[in-house]
């Protein structure tokens, strides 16, 4: 069984090609950050025309790297929602009129959705090398190749994930059944780090930047108020305050402030997973968006559910930013149950879980 996905909702172009719901035949992305940098966060209208300038270059390197034609898909997948319509339209466009052409079954996808089952992908570098290949440096060129397992999937778990533009407490219960624990009040996660970064004048985004800043510096240096970590706040979050306390400093070392703003932040989201975890009896927990790519928060997750006896799960680092395997992947589910959308399927900016 083989799937296209398509992804644009934000300013990421991708696409890919996933066999059977967990083999990765290829994964192409196209990062527009270059032409969002000067202005320290995506510009809209930029987005969707670079969108339509990468969209077909795109699908057709997702197809040639995994060395399949059109004909030999079985449906064709895309994010719907949420993120900004502009952008969305553009993959809802290319993957209506193929799934149109090739007669074959459009699958919307809810992006958040797609981050969760990111959890479900293998690692690349975990994949045995082919018979021939030389070296992981051309790995993105190599298609096919036997994952290893990662044990399937199994329900129920909780599921942190936090993005540009989402901070989401989730409790997963089977495909498809979501209940929404908390949700940020204000900022979410990457737009914190991304504004810090900005204000600092680190470049964007912000949060791969203050992650390697961050290792260079003492997390213990400033004291920041863990926000909202009462537990009458419940699941909720919040971030503009910190945001807003880092911008007020001065005099202080970068790579502190760096660590401390980083090291305040994984503390609260982590202290936050694990109390829902053992308020509602569930043994799992997970990862997903682009900031799950956080170094300090993948260690000091791992370190905690190590010691409180939690499975800890983490998606491959080259899955944890926008992708379309992550897409492809939530898909097949929606595949197997023939849950297939219309063709005047439209863009939600505001789609929820
Ligand atoms: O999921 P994603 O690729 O796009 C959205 O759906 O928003 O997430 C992008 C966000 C950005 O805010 C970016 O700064 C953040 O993820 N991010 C990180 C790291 N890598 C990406 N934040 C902290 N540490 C990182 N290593
Ligand atoms: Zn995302």
């Amino acid at each position: 069984m083989k799937l296209l996905a398509i992804e644009t909702s934000c300013d990421e172009t991708a696409a890919a090609v996933l066999e059977d719901g967990k083999k990765v035949l290829s994964s192409v992305v196209a990062s527009q950050n270059e032409f969002h940098k000067k202005y320290g966060g995506i510009v809209p209208e930029v987005a969707s025309r670079k969108h339509i300038e990468a969209i077909n270059p795109v699908i057709a390197e997702a197809l040639e790297k995994a060395g399949k034609k059109f004909k030999d898909l079985d449906a064709v997948a895309v994010t719907y929602g949420p993120g900004l319509v502009g952008s969305l339209l553009v993959g809802l466009c290319a993957a209506k009129a193929l799934a149109w052409s090739l007669k074959k079954p459009l699958i919307g996808v809810n992006h958040l959705e797609g981050h969760i089952y990111s959890n479900f992908l293998y690692p690349l570098s975990s994949l045995p090398l082919n018979k021939g290949e030389m070296s992981r440096a051309n790995l993105s060129r190599v298609p096919s190749r036997e994952p290893r397992d990662r044990g399937g999937i199994s329900f129920p778990f909780i599921c942190l994930i936090v993005s540009g533009g989402h901070t989401l407490l989730v409790l997963m219960k089977d495909h498809g059944k979501y209940e929404t624990l908390g949700r940020t009040r204000d900022d979410a996660v990457g737009e914190a780090y991304d504004k810090v970064a900005r204000f600092l004048n680190l470049g964007y985004p912000g949060g791969p930047i203050i992650d390697e800043l961050a290792k260079k510096g003492d997390p213990h240096a400033i004291t920041f108020k863990k926000p909202m970590i009462e537990e009458s706040f419940g699941y909720d979050f919040s971030f503009s305050g910190i945001k807003t306390a880092v911008t007020r400093l001065s005099g202080v070392k970068i790579e502190d402030l760096a660590a401390s703003f980083q090291q305040t932040v994984v503390e609260t989201l982590i202290d936050k997973l694990i109390r829902a975890a053992f308020d509602k009896g569930i043994g799992r927990v997970a990862l997903a968006g682009g900031v799950s790519a956080n170094s300090a928060l993948r260690q000091q997750l791992k370190e905690r559910g190590e010691k409180d006896g939690l499975e800890v799960m983490l998606p491959p680092l080259e899955y944890s930013t926008d992708n379309a395997a992550m897409i492809a992947c939530a898909a097949y589910y929606k595949f197997k149950k023939k849950q297939f959308a219309a063709l005047d399927l439209k863009p939600i900016a505001s789609l929820k879980i």
